[in-house]
């Protein structure tokens, strides 16, 4: 009897195992018996109602983050909305589902949503289905596209795409309302077009099921009238949203957004801001969106706008085809084919800041740069034609204004943007001696060393006053040393570490980008960015270095002093060194305060480092 009964099971399991012909949890489903045959589009329309204020808010903000409120853009923000769709613009129109979800504000220099909603249907065949949208809504733009990700009953395997328009506001006054007294309504207009379904005949309407399984409506073709599930849908939605996001961005500067301000010529954004203070910035976007579609000049221009949030700042208006972000200080011929104007390319830049009474060591200094090198002086006695006689000044670029120092020229003259074409740029003092270095060789040893920033070793005895910058006979490069007991905190760090000096510095491309954004305004000595160069650098110790193979000799000449003013009966040199100090001090200051500053921001615990 047992021996019965286990057989009875075992037939039992069998039977099972060989019904799926995969495995335990999954089979195959044929397309035909799912119904799924040909795709079909499908269009739908409809208005997107977005309410956020008054009374019945249908968008309210559930989190953001501590440094929210600090960010130009609101980043961080959370958002919650269950806004009604309709079939037309009026808040009383029809009701055809609602659009339920989150938006999260995850951009921090524009203003970009992330999407995450479920369109839930409530009108017709569609009652009880669902479509979901998860993508991102760059909401300057005047069209945003967001993937349909998905949908449920008659839109299960949906696919597609929404684009969202701004249509319209209504800007109300909310008299029940005591706080906010005013509020805007946003009223959306989403076009839903092109739903696709499998069908025999792309001409005639799909026939559709619910969730239930069961068809809704039979086409007038009898072939598809014997019930089968005709589930495959593809949906492409045009969605013209009016408001399509309204709440709190409660304290976004509008002044501070990336806005395409002269798509909004007749409006002044820090009066709308200072007059509609109490409200939504997402809103007042919505405000300036739609007034720009009203009315004026700017009807005529209904046409398609151009709006390229990656172009460089400024240019979101340009087709990026035709931005040319970067130049270089090549000179051109003014007649013949622009093509044929550059003979050579100079990889290279060497600056000097320069005074005539410097002319032959410069002279002597400038023969030891190749062609591949372009000259650029900087002429702080304000004397130039001086220079004309020597052959290679004509190929130079001379700048001349006086009475500056070489890091007020380097912020002036050598923008990234600008200089972009050099591999490797020299900022150079006038007072040393080249007798012993060559460029060309120099370059390949920073390249060879992977160094961004460094400068030659300088002889001994030649106005040293760090270790670090001693040449060695023994070595190539050296990218760390010793110093005075207790002078380094970190061997990493400098002076033993990381550190060149401001008298000859050599940067990479990368690097210099990122020193010139360094380099302060009104701080014209550059006292203290010798320490802070690390910053621009990963990791510093390995970045930073001394030739030594290549050497040259810092003759010490005090030139700026002489660019002085006694005041007070101080010698004019000493006026300047006494700036020089105070610069290095309020340079450490400010580089202290924005470091602790950006931490707090993100809420992040500072590292117990380093004033530099
Ligand atoms: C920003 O929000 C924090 C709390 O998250 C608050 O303590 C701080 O006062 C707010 N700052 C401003 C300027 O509103
Ligand atoms: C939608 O379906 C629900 C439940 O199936 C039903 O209660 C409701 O009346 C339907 N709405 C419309 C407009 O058909």
């Amino acid at each position: 009897m047992a021996k019965l009964c286990s057989g009875i099971i075992l037939l039992v399991l069998l039977s099972i195992l060989t019904h799926g012909n995969s495995d335990e949890f999954s089979r195959k489903l044929s397309k035909k018996a799912m119904g799924l045959k040909r795709e079909k589009l499908s269009h739908l329309h409809f208005y997107f109602h977005d309410i956020v204020g008054g009374k019945s808010p249908t968008a309210v903000k559930i989190a953001e983050a501590a440094m929210t409120n600090r960010s130009a853009t609101g980043f961080g923000l959370l958002a919650m909305i269950d806004d009604p769709l309709t079939v037309g613009p009026e808040p009383n129109s029809k009701i055809v589902g609602r659009a339920q979800g989150i938006y999260a504000q995850a951009s921090l220099n524009d203003v970009g949503l992330l999407m995450v909603l479920n369109f839930a249907f409530v009108e017709g065949k569609y009652n009880g289905s669902s479509l979901s949208v998860l993508g991102r809504n760059s909401v300057m733009s005047a069209v945003r596209e967001m993937p349909i990700v998905g949908g449920s009953g008659l839109f299960r395997f949906a696919r597609g795409y929404a684009q969202a328009k701004t249509h319209t506001f209504d800007f109300k006054t909310g008299d029940a309302v005591v706080e906010s007294g005013e509020f805007l309504t946003g009223i959306s207009q989403l076009i839903f077009g092109l739903s696709r379904c499998h069908s025999t005949d792309s001409e005639t309407d799909c026939e559709l099921v619910t969730k239930m399984g069961t068809p809704m409506k039979h086409s007038s073709n009898s072939r598809r009238r014997n019930g089968t599930m005709r589930l495959f849908v593809t949906t492409f939605i045009g969605v013209v949203f009016g408001f399509f996001l309204g709440v709190t961005f409660p304290t976004i500067s509008l002044t501070k957004l990336p806005l395409p301000t002269n798509l909004f010529p007749s409006i002044d954004l820090p009066e709308m801001e200072d007059k509609f203070s109490g409200l939504s910035t997402q809103a007042l976007l919505n405000v300036l969106n739609s007034l720009k579609g009203r009315g004026g000049s700017s009807r005529k221009n209904n046409g398609p706008k151009i709006w390229v949030p990656s172009n460089p700042r400024g240019a979101e208006r340009l087709p990026p085809g035709i931005v040319e972000s970067e130049s270089d200080l090549y000179t051109r011929r003014l007649w013949g084919l622009p093509s044929e104007d550059l003979i050579i390319k100079p990889r290279y830049l060497v600056t000097f800041t320069v005074g005539l009474k410097q002319k032959n060591n410069i002279d002597a200094a400038v023969k030891k740069f190749s062609e591949n090198f372009t000259i650029m002086l900087f002429h702080y006695d304000g004397l130039t034609s001086e220079w004309d006689d020597l052959e290679w000044s004509q190929r130079a670029i001379h700048v001349s204004i006086p009475k500056q120092t070489k890091w007020w020229y380097a912020k002036r003259f050598l923008h990234p943007d600008i200089v972009a074409p050099y591999d490797y740029i020299f900022i150079w003092d006038e007072d040393l001696g080249l007798e012993k270095f060559n460029a060309e060789e120099y370059i390949k040893l920073v390249r060879k060393h992977g160094l961004d920033i460094s400068q030659p070793g300088l002889a001994p005895n030649s106005g040293l006053t760090w270790q670090m910058t001693k040449g060695r006979n023994d070595t190539e490069v050296h990218k760390e040393t010793e110093e005075k007991p207790g002078y380094c905190t970190d061997p990493h760090l400098p002076p033993c570490a990381a550190f060149v000096e401001i008298m000859a510095p050599v940067f990479s491309r990368k690097a210099w980008r990122c020193v010139w954004h360094m380099i302060q305004n009104d701080l014209v000595h550059g006292w203290g960015l010798d320490f802070a160069l690390r910053r621009c650098v990963e990791p510093a110790h390995e970045k930073i270095g001394v030739v030594d193979a290549q050497w040259i000799v810092h003759q010490t000449v005090p030139s700026l002093g002489s660019q002085g003013k006694s005041e007070n009966g101080k010698a004019p040199w000493e006026g300047v060194r006494e700036r020089c100090r105070r610069e290095w001090t309020m340079f450490q200051d400010r580089m202290a305060t924005a470091e602790m500053a950006y931490y707090k921001a993100m809420g992040m615990n500072p590292p117990n480092s380093t004033t530099n």
